[in-house]
């Protein structure tokens, strides 16, 4: 009997080239985003090659509809085997830009989102005493980032999540596992948000993202869902997708002189420090 992976922001990006690599691993697949249009567009395109898709519209910053996704998932797959968490949306600015619904928007996806399928999923895994839980974060998890501090916030919040759920569920048979990308060339811009001193600079961030995006050299979602499905395979704790590992390695032997290369790369027109 094939396995079944439910996977969260599966319409677009790292997710849907997620579900993509499953599905060529024989899982079943259980997508879920928010844009109806997009999600059932992403499942007609999987079913042609997983043996069974089903597409769940959801948004994971509610719980209820959270715990819906999962009880369908189960009631209709009977047993699940592994979730991944991958919803999320990019914010940047000076920490003084955001507003407190940016935060909310930050925090609530990109840690809430994940709380709330683990929360909703756990009982089951827990009752099967099996199970794998892949938590997507960020270099940005492992790295502070200026300029993107409600972001790393989160994101440091996943890498907590994930290891004290590792250490403590491992005995228990399931495996968490957390996923550290560098900058992806996604579906992210669609949906990030930037904030800035003002409207000028705004624009300025979002055109040097996009310069650095234009770079071939930009690892692709197929880069983070090949490691997402090997780390499933083989039962890994911790991936440092591709370049991430340069971030994180200079973080470790240099964080002053990184930091600061950081703050000079982007500030833009701030200019208070
Ligand atoms: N791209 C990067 O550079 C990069 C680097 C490191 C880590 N990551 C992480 O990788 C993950 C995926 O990012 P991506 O770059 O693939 O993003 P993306 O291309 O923007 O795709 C995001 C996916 O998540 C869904 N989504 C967003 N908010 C949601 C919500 N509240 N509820 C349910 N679904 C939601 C989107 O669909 P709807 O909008 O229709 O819901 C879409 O399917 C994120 O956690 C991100 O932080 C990305």
């Amino acid at each position: 009997m094939a396995s079944t992976v439910i996977i969260t922001g599966a319409s677009q990006g790292i997710g849907k080239a997620t579900a993509l690599r499953f599905a060529q691993g024989g899982y079943n697949l259980v997508l879920a985003s928010r844009n109806v249009d997009r999600l059932n567009a992403a499942a007609q395109e999987l079913k042609l090659i997983a043996p069974r898709v089903t597409a769940i519209p959801t948004d994971t910053r509610d719980a209820d509809q959270v715990k819906t996704l999962i009880d369908r998932a189960i009631s209709e797959y009977g047993s699940i085997d592994v979730l991944v968490n991958n919803a999320g949306v990019y914010i940047s600015g000076p920490a003084d830009s955001f507003t407190l619904e940016d935060w909310h928007t930050a925090i609530d996806t990109n840690l809430w989102g994940y709380i709330h399928t683990i929360h909703a999923l756990l009982p089951h895994f827990l009752s099967k005493g099996s199970g794998t839980i892949v938590n997507v974060s960020s270099s940005g998890g492992k790295v502070p980032i200026p300029y993107l501090v409600p972001y790393s916030a989160s994101k440091f919040a996943v890498t907590g999540l994930t290891q004290s759920l590792q250490s403590e569920l491992s005995p228990k048979g399931i495996t968490v596992c957390g996923i550290y990308p560098n900058l992806i060339k996604s579906d992210f811009m669609e949906r990030a948000i930037f904030r800035g001193k003002d409207e000028e600079d705004v624009i300025a961030r979002r055109k040097q993202l996009e310069q650095v995006l234009s770079v071939p050299v930009v690892e692709k979602p197929d880069d983070v869902a090949k490691a997402i499905l090997d780390a499933v395979k083989h039962k890994k704790t911790e991936v440092i997708v591709g370049s991430a590992g340069a971030s994180v390695f200079s973080n470790r032997l240099f964080p002053d002189l990184l930091q600061w290369v950081m703050r000079r790369t982007f500030k833009n027109s701030d200019k208070d420090y």
